[in-house]
């Protein structure tokens, strides 16, 4: 069996690289964009951005508009990277940080590529539910077994958590792991807050 290494200790060695994956044509990222286009089409174009699991903040690359953002990530590394994109940054665990922050603080919450380190993400949704005033962006992955065997840090499948009321939901070709080379399809949530 493979050994497993901590989510922190991956994203720290990854950090420095984790641009040049995004943009790398063999992993065909293609979550982030998706993500952009979705909320680029509901005409907001100022707030307060909650990015949860945002690695170096290249989503802030992608929307359009004067968003401020804060970013909670585990990896310290990575959040310097976000930190230089101009993000405030949380170096916290997710399960750790969301429980600890005050109902509708942000007006929106992003959660992208990162509810799959999460073992329990319906705890985590409810929590973004309880965070955001006015939007709610969420990609789910679906790791498939060979991914959750193979992949160094250990993984979950959350894919087919039942979201109710959502605006947008279907799946897309999410991305291609660099390191086990196994393309994962990625299931794209947008919901509105009912105020
Ligand atoms: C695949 S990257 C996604 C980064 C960015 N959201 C994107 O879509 O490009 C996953 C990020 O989640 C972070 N992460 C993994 N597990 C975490 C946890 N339990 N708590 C906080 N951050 C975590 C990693 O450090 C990494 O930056």
């Amino acid at each position: 069996m493979l050994n497993k290494i901590s989510p922190e200790e991956f994203y720290d060695n990854l950090a420095a690289n984790y641009d040049d994956v995004l943009k790398d044509p063999k992993c065909n990222v293609q979550h982030l964009n998706e993500a952009a286009k979705i909320f680029n089409q509901y005409n907001y174009h100022q707030g307060s951005v909650l990015d949860i699991g945002c690695g170096t903040g290249f989503l802030s690359e992608l929307l359009q508009g004067n968003f401020e953002y804060t970013g909670i990530d585990i990896s310290s590394k990575i959040l310097d990277y976000a930190a230089q994109r101009g993000y405030k940054t949380i170096h916290k665990s997710i399960e750790t940080a969301l429980s600890e922050i005050d109902n509708k603080s942000y007006d929106f919450v992003f959660c992208l590529g990162a509810l799959l380190f999460v073992e329990d993400a319906q705890t985590a949704i409810e929590h973004i539910y309880r965070i955001a005033r006015k939007a709610i962006l969420i990609s789910l992955d679906e790791t498939t077994e060979e991914y959750i065997k193979n992949f160094a840090v250990p993984v979950y499948d959350h894919s087919k958590i039942v979201i109710e009321n959502a605006i947008e939901d279907y799946f897309i070709i999410g991305w291609t792991s660099p390191t086990t080379g196994i393309s994962i399809q990625t299931r794209m949530i947008y919901i509105e807050q009912k105020n």
